[in-house]
């Protein structure tokens, strides 16, 4: 079970319903990275590939390889797939090994599925081409009600049988100065820094959307319809008191990211 979570959980459509805040800390992570014109760039994590297929607009000579343990995903990066220039393995990033030294290792919001990723950190810094960038971004939020409110009720007396070990992705991230420890320890120049971004959400219950394709989709894979439809309104209630809709139909999602990037001196 890579990652930590059964294969059909990924629903990229789902996902890409909210690609353009999704990705604008992939954008901002991978604009700190300082490599010209790198040979091997990989993207660990890629899920469904836009943004891995994007890398080869800012490094056009590289090869790039996004790596996945989700079939679904895949299946959908498949269609970013540029023959020699952009492809998709599957594979689990706990076991990846590259055939040679990368040039750029970048993972955006997929470490929080792993735990004791600072281990994986280490190792992959250790396989980095001397002037290579390691990049990662993970979501800080583990705390703030969206969170906080599953925990509670997966942990609730009706829900607890089934769904208080169910993995939510809400593995132990670092403070930035974590990831700093880490990328310095294993001999990389690090910038570490934290971004919260404020998501301008609008709809109905659009949180609740929000974490439907991510947290919430392993929590739903345990239920059956029924018992899925009381458990998605019981979050929905207690999420709508934590993020009210605003006057003008908006609804104001925090949302802390932690951020690192490090480089092997020459
Ligand atoms: C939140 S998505 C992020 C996808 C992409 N990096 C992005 O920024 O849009 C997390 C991805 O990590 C993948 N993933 C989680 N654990 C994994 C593991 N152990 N090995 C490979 N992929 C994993 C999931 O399949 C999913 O596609």
């Amino acid at each position: 079970m890579p990652g930590g979570l059964p294969g059909p959980v990924w629903d990229p459509a789902g996902y890409l319903r909210f690609a353009g805040e999704r990705g604008r800390p992939f954008v901002e992570l991978v604009a700190r990275i300082a490599a010209e014109s790198p040979a091997t760039v990989v993207d660990l994590g890629c899920g469904e590939g836009a943004l891995t297929a994007s890398l080869a607009q800012r490094w056009p000579g590289a090869r790039i390889t996004g790596v996945d343990s989700s079939d679904t995903m895949l299946a959908a990066a498949a269609a970013h797939a540029v023959p020699g220039q952009v492809e998709f393995v599957a594979g689990d990033v706990r076991e990846w090994q590259p055939s040679g030294p990368v040039d750029v290792l970048v993972t955006n919001a997929v470490l929080q599925w792993v735990p004791g990723h600072e281990e994986l950190l280490a190792r992959w810094a250790g396989r980095l081409a001397p002037g290579g960038w390691l990049a990662v971004q993970v979501p800080g939020n583990f705390d703030f009600p969206t969170h906080r409110i599953l925990g509670e009720l997966c942990r609730s007396p009706r829900w607890a049988a089934r769904l208080a070990d169910v993995p939510r992705g809400t593995g132990a991230v670092l403070e930035p100065s974590g990831y700093y420890d880490v990328l310095t320890g294993a001999g990389l120049t690090t910038d570490a820094w934290e971004t919260t971004y404020l998501h301008v959400l609008t709809g109905t219950d659009p949180v609740v959307d929000w974490v439907r394709s991510t947290q919430l989709r392993p929590v739903l894979a345990q239920l059956g319809k029924d018992d899925g439809a009381a458990f998605t309104a019981a979050y929905a209630a207690a999420v709508r008191e934590a993020y009210p809709p605003r006057p003008d139909g908006t609804t104001l999602l925090p949302f802390r990211r932690i951020f690192a990037v490090g480089s092997r001196p020459y």
